[in-house]
């Protein structure tokens, strides 16, 4: 049975499916779901993620983890648990360049690639890496890392809006064989608990989506670890910024299918992703009701930034790369930082029993960028695309122009869908 097949059957049986339900049929239904069909990342996908856009973006990552791999006072094993880990791309990124990285770094590493789905085989060359298919997070007494990449927006989200008469819920149902929005009254308390504890008040007519698995997420998260961090990479804003009514009045739902952008969840279902951007504010605050202590939230751009990016494109000019290969690295290790693209998603970091540690990649510091000076720039291979050939992403003058960043620059972009 199709995904839509299946979205048709429960209507018939219930007379109407929350959006959220429908959402999780759409992608992960086993048959034709749209994760469980397809490898959508990439230039022959529907959109792409950081990981694939340039190796430098794994690398950065592998630097800061090994910040926290001496900060916990270097185990071994040092767990980077990657829920969400999709192709294993990045856990590729993160385990060749912790190679390059002083002491027992690469050799204390175990690095385990968490997913709902199976996405082809992991090379990561390191001694211990595991890929494991599971919907929560099964592990206990874990010291490290637990990274995830744009894992959190591809949870299904409950929709809801406010009318005359109070919050109400988006529901799917039937007329005349087609499939439509219904409203009603909430499915989950939990839903109108939301907006009351973030103090937010949504106005009339206003559209929202909400995640309610944050909450079990970061108990999974928190439960899994007995002292680490966690870093959650993924596109979106604090709650006053999301649920903004000037901003963002009708949600910020969309759909994604061969790199358009759409908002019609209803058509092409099980061949178009759907997403929605992650609420930070209920994300930090998720990690704290599991005693995960906030560190920091900071863009994409400042992160990397932090951790010295900018020299690796000023050394980028003098290596011996054909020009055409200097271009494709340059136009992907500008992509990763972009505003209005990946440069506006947001990082989380969260610890446990680990203090308030200053993390290298949001603060910026001597040490990192020493470090950074002294390690060889990645540069993209066959796993990665090519920017000037994957698709057009504007002119080498459009990137001179906003990097590197500047002090007068703010974290926050200007308003716009990051592109995936
Ligand atoms: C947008 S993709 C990102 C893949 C990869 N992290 C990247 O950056 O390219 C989201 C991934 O999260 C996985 N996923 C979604 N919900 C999950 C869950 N509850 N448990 C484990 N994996 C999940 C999906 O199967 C998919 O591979």
């Amino acid at each position: 049975m199709s995904a839509e097949s299946e979205v048709r059957r429960r209507i018939q049986e219930r007379v109407r499916i929350t959006f959220a339900a429908f959402m999780e049929i759409a992608l992960y239904w086993p048959r034709g779901g749209y994760y469980t069909s397809r490898e959508p990342i990439g230039a022959h996908g529907d959109y792409y993620t950081s990981p694939a856009v340039h190796p430098a973006f794994g690398a950065l990552l592998a630097v800061q983890l090994y910040q926290m791999w001496q900060l916990l006072d270097r185990p071994a094993p040092f767990t980077i648990l990657e829920p969400g880990a999709g192709s294993g791309l990045l856990c590729r990124d993160i385990s060749s360049y912790a190679k390059k990285l002083p002491g027992d770094f690469a050799a204390s590493l175990h690095y385990v690639c968490l997913d709902r789905r199976i996405a082809g085989p992991i090379e990561s060359g390191l001694a211990k890496t595991s890929r494991v298919l599971a919907d929560g997070v099964p592990f206990r007494g874990l010291q490290g890392c637990v990274l995830s990449n744009e894992y959190l927006d591809a949870f299904p989200v409950h929709q809801v809006v406010m009318t005359t008469d109070g919050l109400k819920e988006v529901y799917i149902g039937l007329e005349d064989g087609k499939l439509v929005e219904l409203t009603g009254e909430p499915s989950d308390p939990r839903l109108a608990a939301r907006f009351e504890g973030l103090g937010i008040t949504l106005a009339q007519g206003q559209t929202a989506e909400v995640n309610l698995t944050l909450d079990r997420c970061y108990q999974d998260i928190a439960a899994a670890m007995d002292r680490g961090f966690v870093l959650s990479i993924d596109y979106g804003r604090t709650a006053q910024d999301l649920y903004d009514p000037e901003r963002r009045f009708r949600g910020t739902l969309v759909t994604y299918q061969q790199h358009i952008q759409t908002d019609s969840p209803l058509t092409r279902i099980g061949s178009q992703d759907i997403t929605a951007q992650v609420d930070f504010t209920s994300a930090a605050q998720a990690g704290e009701d599991a005693r995960l202590d906030t560190l920091g939230l900071v863009t994409q751009r400042e992160f990397l930034s932090n951790l010295n990016l900018d020299y690796w494109l000023q050394y980028l000019r003098d290596t011996s790369l054909l020009p055409r290969q200097m271009q494709a690295n340059r136009a992907g290790i500008l992509d990763l930082v972009r505003p209005e693209g990946l440069g506006d998603f947001k990082i989380l970091a969260q610890g446990k029993n680990v203090g308030k540690p200053e993390l290298w990649g949001l603060n910026q510091s001597t040490e990192a960028t020493e470090l950074v000076k002294s390690l060889p720039v990645p540069t993209l291979t066959d796993r990665h695309i090519s920017l000037p050939d994957g698709r057009s992403s504007g002119s080498e003058v459009e990137f001179e122009a906003f990097w590197p960043l500047t002090d007068s620059e703010t974290s926050e972009g200007p308003d716009g869908m990051p592109s995936r």
